[in-house]
């Protein structure tokens, strides 16, 4: 390999999970001298046989800052160019990893507040999967609301096991007590909370099932993180309760995932 100290590092892949046949969660070894901060994106890849150089696309990184081993969420697309082969990955197999990580949906984009809610759909969940494990999350906000939202009941089944999971973890099952919220929704399917986010916070809804007053910029922050459409219309609703939007450079009462950019 390479001496450049930037250049991307080749890591063994621990384990593999398949949820259902569009949705999988992989880990794979952390190199020590790989540094991110909870809700940061990175560039991973492969390098198909035959293919003349690898195929590489940014990933948020689910597991937080702490851990040993780097998790992934990912989409399976049957002709995408990068998961066609990465859904095939097993463990003992290797992945690209890129030196940098970054990101807007940091907590360090954030001015301090009472509440934060992390609005999500689909595989936009990972970055909170990421922040909801990391006890800097509970030392910043009081009540942290984890929306997701997606078309089908198996797609939850990630996001709910983790959750699910949390209330015994050592490091952050105490902090959390009652203070993580998980509200999930469905579009195409019949459940408790029917709905998309948005027709969630416009209606109102999202704050009777939560039991919160509805957004407000004194007290609440939020994360946004889904397909484009789902960012833009959420940040549009967002911005109508007079929440604006910050940046590592200047925190402030929102932040989009900016991991499609360029
Ligand atoms: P819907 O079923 O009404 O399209 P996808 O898998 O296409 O990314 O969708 C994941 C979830 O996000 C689905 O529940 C989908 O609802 C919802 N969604 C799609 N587009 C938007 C949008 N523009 N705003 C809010 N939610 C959206």
């Amino acid at each position: 390999m390479s001496t450049n100290p930037n250049a991307p590092t080749r890591e063994t892949v621990l384990d593999v999970e398949h949820y259902t046949d569009r949705l999988f969660s992989f880990s794979i070894t952390r190199p020590p001298s790989f540094r991110f901060r909870s809700g940061e994106f990175v560039m991973i890849g492969l390098h198909p046989e035959g293919a003349k150089k690898p195929i590489m696309r940014a990933y948020s990184i689910a597991s937080p800052a702490w851990d040993d081993k780097l998790e992934f969420y990912s989409i399976k697309v049957p002709d995408g160019p990068l998961t066609s082969h990465l859904q095939k990955i097993r463990p003992g197999d290797q992945v690209i990893l890129a030196k940098k990580s970054v990101g807007t949906l940091v907590l360090d984009a954030l001015l301090p507040g009472k509440r934060l809610y992390m609005f999500s759909t689909g595989t936009g969940i990972a970055p909170f999967a990421s922040l909801i494990r990391d006890p800097e999350t509970y030392e910043r906000y009081e009540k942290i609301i984890l929306t997701h939202t997606c078309r089908q009941r198996a797609e939850l089944s990630y996001g709910l096991n983790l959750s699910n999971s949390l209330k015994d973890d050592p490091l952050v099952g105490e902090m959390i007590g009652d203070r993580l919220l998980h509200v999930t929704s469905l579009t195409r399917e019949d459940y408790p909370l029917k709905g998309r986010i948005t027709t969630l916070i416009e209606s109102g809804d999202l704050f009777k099932n939560s039991g919160t007053p509805k957004l407000n910029p004194e007290e609440d922050r939020v994360m946004i993180c889904g397909s484009m459409d789902m960012i833009n219309d959420t940040k549009a609703i967002v911005e109508t309760f007079g929440l604006t939007e910050g940046s590592n450079s200047a925190p402030a009462e929102f932040v989009v995932e900016k991991a499609f950019v360029g």
